[in-house]
């Protein structure tokens, strides 16, 4: 356990919260379980975890996630390149026999091995495929992954708080679902919106506002 156990997430300064994402947040970061986060385009999902952050004081480390991504990327990655140039042109001031200075780490090994608990955020998880999404629930579950180049196992230092994002492209696979906290942002309603754009735009005009949010409604909202 360390100190950030204990603290609770309130909200941060430019991020609005209902009681009841507060409440998942803190029951997540307390089963130390990863929070899912669906919901539609522009409904703070990605926010969420930087105010987290912000409120709570600890780094961010975000993997935005590709549909070609390996999960060894998020790892780590070993530069055969450079090392096949040093030891070519030898007049780099790195050790050419020392493999661990060819390994760096991805976003999930910098979660590890940072010397504080991290906020790691893992943004739209959707466009990964299957295996990718199942292997790295592995990962956050054992905390731990293997360097095979160096047969080293890399161990979380401090669990990270996992806040997951996805616009449900695609359906996640049920093993996905069953190990994490899973939570629907639901599409602000015109006393949320005005909130939410208090936050960001505090001096504007308040009849602005509505006439933009009544516009925005109509428009198909
Ligand atoms: N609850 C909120 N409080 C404050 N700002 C918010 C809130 N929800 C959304 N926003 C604002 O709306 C914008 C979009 O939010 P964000 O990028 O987090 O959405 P998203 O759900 O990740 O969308 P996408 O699915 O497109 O990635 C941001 O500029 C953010 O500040
Ligand atoms: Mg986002």
């Amino acid at each position: 356990m360390n100190e950030n156990m204990t603290q609770e997430f309130q909200g941060a300064t430019k991020y609005v919260l209902d009681q009841e994402l507060a409440s998942i947040v803190n029951i997540s970061m307390r089963l130390e379980m990863p929070l899912l986060l669906k919901g539609e385009p522009g409904t703070g999902k990605t926010m969420l975890a930087y105010a987290i952050a912000e409120s709570l004081d600890m780094p961010l480390i975000v993997l935005n996630v590709k549909s070609s991504m390996k999960l060894v990327e998020a790892l780590y990655q070993y530069d055969t390149l450079t090392r096949l140039n040093d030891s070519r042109f030898g007049d780099s001031k790195r050790d050419v026999s020392n493999i661990n200075e060819y390994i760096k780490m991805g976003k999930i090994g910098q979660a590890f091995v940072a010397d504080r608990r991290t906020v790691l955020l893992i943004d739209e998880i959707d466009k990964a495929d299957t295996d990718f999404q199942d292997d790295m629930l592995d990962v956050l579950d054992q905390m731990q992954y293997d360097i095979i180049e160096t047969d080293q196992t890399v161990k979380a230092a401090h669990r990270p708080v996992i806040i997951i994002t996805s616009n449900a492209k695609k359906d996640l696979s049920d093993p996905f679902l069953g190990r994490c906290n899973f939570h629907h942002i639901a599409f602000p309603d015109p006393k949320m919106m005005r909130k939410i754009i208090h936050v960001h735009f505090p001096d504007l005009d308040e009849k602005l506002a509505d006439n933009a949010i009544k516009a925005f409604q109509h428009a198909g909202h």
